[in-house]
């Protein structure tokens, strides 16, 4: 299970708060993979959520990057992207395979590894960022 921690902060708390609904999603998936199956509906529900959750993050967080002329911006977009396409390929499996257990453990230890990564490899240059140009108009 993913805890959001002070470590993961990005310096805008809309970005964290973002971050902190992934991770609540994300958890949400592992624990529905640890009980008993569930109706198709309840997966459907959850990777519509987070795949259109991640696109409307993805551009707030971009929009923030370059509002503060955050360097990481370029790199961040690239991440962004690669996560979408690998994203999109497990949705294609999920349509064609259904809520197989193994393919959904997968997208969730995907999903779980790669926002933490990314936090704290990429977002969190948006730190520095902020402080640095909280002082201007
Ligand atoms: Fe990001």
């Amino acid at each position: 299970m993913l805890t959001w921690n002070e470590k993961f902060a990005t310096g805008s708390a809309l970005l964290d708060t973002q971050h902190r609904m992934l991770f609540v999603k994300v958890n949400h998936l592992e624990s529905l993979l640890d009980g008993p199956p569930q109706p198709k509906s309840a997966y459907d529900e959850l990777i519509n959520f987070l795949g259109t959750y991640a696109i409307t993050h993805f551009e707030f967080e971009e929009e923030c990057m370059l509002q503060y002329r955050c360097p990481t911006h370029g790199k961040n977009k690239e991440a962004h992207a690669a996560f979408l396409a690998k994203f999109g390929e497990f949705r294609n499996a999920y349509i064609e395979q259904g809520p197989e257990i193994e393919l959904l453990r997968e997208l969730q230890r995907f999903i779980s590894d790669w926002i933490t990564n990314h936090i704290l490899a990429v977002d969190i240059g948006l730190r520095g960022c902020v402080k640095a140009r909280s002082g201007l108009p």
